[in-house]
């Protein structure tokens, strides 16, 4: 049963794609970057709620719009992001809470916590948190830009205490680290410890 709107009931999922790609133009090379965060995001979603569709698709729109910041500036991007969002006419369709929403997981990829989450009903605060602890932990993935590095598989130990990430190479330290950097609000909010499968 899903008590939120569906975002791709509003815009397209190729709507969506196209506007970050709008924003990226010329900053990143084509939408690599946020299509691989999307695929990561929601192979990890999958791993987890399978059957929370709305969520599903609010988290993928939320990767193919985080980084949108970066054209104004790489600094503070994640505020940038909230700035652009709240200033972008065809996202005005969005119902109040979905586009808060979506706001708020999409400039919370970084380190802050947007203030706006205090403004969304408190019974849809903790799947936001989930969704913006998932996002970050795939943005993390993805420090190193590599289009070959596939999530094969994530598996939840029987205990549902850990979570592993199976990829189809090895994951080079670097990205191991950064994930367990920004992995923390995922592992607080899930309750669970991540655990990438070299
Ligand atoms: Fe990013």
């Amino acid at each position: 049963m899903d008590k939120y709107d569906n975002l791709y009931d509003y815009l397209s999922r190729e709507d969506v794609a196209e506007l970050g790609r709008s924003y990226l133009e010329g900053i990143f090379a084509g939408d690599g970057h946020e299509k691989r965060v999307e695929e990561y995001a929601l192979s990890i979603f999958d791993a987890l709620s399978p059957s929370q569709k709305v969520l599903r698709n609010l988290l993928s729109a939320a990767a193919r719009l985080h980084d949108i910041g970066h054209s104004i500036d790489e600094r503070k991007h994640d505020l940038h992001t909230r700035t652009l969002l709240k200033q972008e006419q065809s996202l005005k369709v969005l119902p109040k809470h979905l586009f808060k929403s979506l706001m708020v997981i999409a400039g919370g990829h970084r380190k802050k916590i947007p203030e706006e989450l205090r403004e969304l009903p408190e019974e849809y605060q903790e799947d936001i948190l989930k969704l913006m602890g998932i996002l970050r932990v795939a943005d993390a993935i993805d420090i190193g830009r590599d289009p070959a590095l596939k999530i094969v598989h994530c598996h939840l130990n029987h205990k549902g205490s850990r979570l592993s990430i199976e990829f189809n190479r090895n994951v080079p330290i670097f990205v191991i680290e950064r994930v367990a950097k920004k992995g923390e609000l995922f592992e607080t909010t899930f309750g669970l410890t991540l655990y990438i499968t070299p």
